[in-house]
């Protein structure tokens, strides 16, 4: 269906990969009401802030973008326009009533849980019925993908498949077991329904995303638990998706089916396994319910069935407590698992988490120089990781052209690499010998044919 003049929706999204499908899916049950999404904010019908609120001034830099877009409305209504305006995400979980209180001019409130009524709050605020307000953070105990719909307008050949949401870890710093609520896996069929749609608008790679997505045990059609492993075969089995990945996992959930998948060509040799901490006493205070042996006797056994796989992360330096030694700690299990890449973040204080309340506060620039060395480590550790791979032929899985008009990929270690080559190879997976890095990322040559190169 076209519409000839479509009414514009702008989404902002912060935070991680759940919030990004969540705001396509937010795109795709708005277009049938003939919202079509624009790149800017600038005489949008609605503009949505969808927020995460994982780490500190999340609340405040909201905020700070609502006082900017607020001039767009204004201008919107001088010109006798409507300009709605929604925050959804995390914050708006965590803060909505506060949100909704002092900024009056927000139009909707709404938590991660109400996505598929958007409609309804759509047409409440704009006064199909008489417009309202619509302030939205209930958890809905009915299953939130049943209202959204399969059917997207996703481009790409890559695409995020929520399969899990929500957290019953209670990690001591994250707020995600109160934002997200608790653990809930989707059906096997409804997956695999929309990894077909996928499929047929040309997706070739899937990414299984769940905030715990390794404890995913989602009901097939006999009533039957199964679990990531089964998914992901599953998945990778549908004729025409070549590559599939997950993110992201928790040591305690790993299983060995999940780890023994890894044989199959289309799981790609990435693994995303946060560990946040080397030393056994910050684990414990955390309360992650693992120790550090645990997690090496996990990479040890993904080595065995994979002794290529890229190995990723996630750190946080300065919980409260963390000495010298514990942060050494750190850095001794950085070395002995050798990363291809990370994410690390110094500790953050969330309110209404167990840590917020604990003691032993560390200093901020004890943090900073704990951050710091931390990265310097990591970052060796990615370098030396993209080095090892110069030289390497790789099948490449083309996803874009950069403004310098060259082709932009993935390895199949998830390193973004540049190549030179016809345009029409994008959306496409070619072989390329990998000729250089700078450190971060890869370039390469096709090896191929002469007619398309
Ligand atoms: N402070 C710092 N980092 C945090 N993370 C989650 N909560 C906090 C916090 N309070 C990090 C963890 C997690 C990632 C998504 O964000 O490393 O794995
Ligand atoms: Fe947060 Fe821990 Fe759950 Fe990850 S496992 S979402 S860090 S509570």
């Amino acid at each position: 269906m076209t519409n000839t003049n479509p009414k514009k929706l702008f989404i902002k999204t912060w935070g991680c990969q759940m919030n990004v499908y969540d705001s396509r899916k937010m795109a795709d049950v708005l277009a049938p009401m003939g919202y079509q999404e624009v790149t800017e904010p600038d005489g949008a019908d609605i503009i949505i802030l969808n927020t995460c609120h994982i780490r500190e001034k999340a609340t405040e830099k909201v905020f700070s973008e609502l006082g900017r877009l607020k001039k767009h409305k204004d201008v919107a209504e001088e010109q006798g326009k409507k300009m709605l305006m929604a925050v959804a995400g995390c914050v708006a979980q965590a803060e909505g009533d506060f949100i909704a209180e002092r900024a009056p001019y927000v139009d909707m409130v709404f938590g991660p849980q109400s996505y598929g009524t958007l409609p309804e709050m759509v047409a409440k605020a704009t006064g199909a019925y008489g417009k309202e307000r619509v302030i939205n953070t209930d958890f809905d105990e009915e299953d939130k993908f049943d209202k959204l719909p399969e059917e997207t307008i996703a481009t790409g050949p890559t695409a995020f498949l929520a399969v899990q949401e929500g957290c019953d870890k209670f990690c001591t710093f994250c707020v995600v077991p109160y934002t997200r609520g608790g653990e809930y896996s989707r059906r096997v069929q409804a997956v695999l329904d929309e990894a077909q749609q996928l499929r047929d608008k040309g997706v070739k790679e899937i990414s299984l995303l769940g905030q715990n997505v390794n404890a995913y045990h989602g009901l097939n059609e006999n009533g039957q638990t199964e679990s990531l492993a089964d998914l992901l075969i599953k998945v990778a089995d549908i004729d025409g998706i070549e590559r599939v990945r997950y993110t992201t996992s928790h040591p305690r959930d790993m299983r060995d089916d999940l780890i023994e998948a890894h044989a199959h060509p289309a799981v790609m040799p990435y693994l995303h396994l946060p560990v946040q901490s080397g030393s056994d006493k910050i684990l414990k205070t955390m309360n992650r319910k693992h120790t550090r042996d645990l997690y090496f006797d996990i990479i040890e056994k993904f080595r065995r069935v994979r002794p290529d796989i890229a190995i990723s992360g996630d750190f946080i330096v300065g919980f409260p407590g963390e000495t010298d030694q514990d942060f050494e700690d750190t850095m001794d299990l950085i070395k002995r698992i050798n990363y291809s890449s990370a994410f690390s973040f110094k500790y953050s204080q969330r309110p209404g988490t167990p840590a917020a309340t604990m003691g032993g506060l560390i200093r901020e620039d004890i943090k900073n120089e704990r951050l710091q060395r931390l990265q310097a480590l990591l970052n060796d550790q990615m370098k030396a990781f993209n080095e090892q791979t110069v030289g390497m032929e790789l099948p490449i899985l083309f996803d874009g052209i950069t403004s310098k008009g060259q082709l932009h990929g993935r390895t199949p270690y998830n390193q973004a690499i540049h190549v030179n080559g016809n345009p029409r190879l994008n959306n496409t997976i070619e072989n390329v010998r990998v000729t250089s890095t700078n450190g971060k990322s890869l370039m390469g040559d096709l090896v191929l044919l002469e007619d398309v190169a």
